[in-house]
């Protein structure tokens, strides 16, 4: 039947608009379609430092990231320095017996994990981009991101005070930038004003975590981490999933506070955000954080053999940029330097 289709029926006269695949049928047309294209300087990679100084541990939930402690990362993060890593995120995890209280106090301790990790990383690495992630949750005996009043719920005043002496310390230690992940209010102008009194408003790039997303997708992180609350959740400060007028709100707000940055987090599940981030931020870089939980979903997938791994990470990162990201923090990092050129 089909052979004899086309005798019967005239050709096909489409509209000229009609046409597209004359656009994309080679290899370099099919490039020149991005508007936006992946390069490492756009990667952001995370670490999980403890203060026990020779840990070099698996974490379960997150395949192949490792937490380590002082004496350890440094050989861990050379070859990925000669691969063409620009930028780390370090997230401090005391263990030890004690380093825990209603504060957060071991957050910012000369000798903690933090303070010496920057240390570590500026003289070893000098053009390595270090970036902090300022929160309490680490750090404090409840596993909040602030400090709590009686009744357990959030002191705004005190909280801010200290996420931004916390955040004035890692730049004095070093740090080139801080990104508070607390969701407290008002924390940018605190942090700005803290930099500025200590004169070092220059020196530190401020990347506010501004759309952050409660929900479930950062368990595999608290497990890295040990920063699951004690009780009750993180529903009064993180965003409600539906949010997306309460996610404006906040991106314009820690821009008025003097935020550099901003980050969209979760990233795959909340696109329409990270769009409306890179208009309602548009003159300044905003970042997707790729979190932990959609990083040990994919992995799951690639390890059924539903999808190829490159493929894959490679179509989740572009998706994030044609949201609008133009910065990704991301655990394929060491993969993404494999296998990007530039
Ligand atoms: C600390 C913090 C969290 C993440 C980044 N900073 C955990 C949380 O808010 O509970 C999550 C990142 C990830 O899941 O990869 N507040
Ligand atoms: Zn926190």
């Amino acid at each position: 039947m089909s052979q004899h289709t086309a005798e019967y029926l005239p050709a096909s006269t489409p509209n000229i608009s009609s046409i597209l695949q004359g656009s994309y049928n080679h290899p370099l047309t099919r490039e020149w379609q991005a508007e936006r294209v992946l390069t490492k300087s756009m990667l952001i990679f995370p670490i999980f430092i403890s203060d026990e100084p020779e840990e070099d541990c698996p974490i379960p939930s997150l395949p192949n990231i490792r937490r380590f402690g002082i004496n350890k990362i440094t050989g861990y993060l050379k070859p990925l320095v000669a691969k063409g890593l620009r930028s780390v995120i370090i997230f401090g995890v005391p263990m030890k017996e004690g380093a825990k209280d209603p504060y957060g106090t071991s957050a910012d301790d000369p000798n903690g994990p933090v303070i010496q990790c920057i240390k570590v990383l500026k003289k070893e690495f000098p053009d390595l981009f270090i970036m902090c992630d300022v929160c309490l949750c680490e750090f404090t005996s409840h596993g909040h991101c602030g400090i709590l009043q009686e009744d357990g719920s959030l002191n705004r005043d005190l909280s801010v005070r200290r996420i931004a002496a916390v955040a004035v310390n890692y730049v004095k230690a070093g740090a080139n930038s801080v990104a508070p992940s607390d969701m407290m209010d008002g924390r940018i102008l605190e942090i700005k004003k803290g930099l500025i009194n200590a004169g070092l408003e220059n020196k530190a790039f401020v990347m506010s975590y501004s759309a952050k997303f409660s929900g479930n997708l950062y368990g595999p992180f608290r497990d890295a981490a040990c920063s699951a609350p004690s009780f009750g959740d993180r529903k009064a400060y993180q965003l409600p999933t539906t949010a997306n007028g309460l996610a404006r709100r906040a991106l314009r707000r820690d821009i008025a506070e003097g935020a550099d940055g901003i980050i969209a987090k979760p990233a795959t599940f909340y696109l329409d955000v990270m769009r409306e981030a890179a208009e309602i931020a548009q003159d300044l870089p905003v970042c997707a954080y790729h979190v932990s939980g959609e990083y040990a979903m994919l992995h799951a997938a690639i390890e059924k053999g539903i999808c190829d791994e490159k493929e894959i990470v490679m179509e989740a990162h572009n998706g994030f940029l044609r949201a609008g990201a133009r910065l990704v923090i991301s655990y394929f990092t060491p993969e993404l330097l494999d296998w990007l050129k530039n």
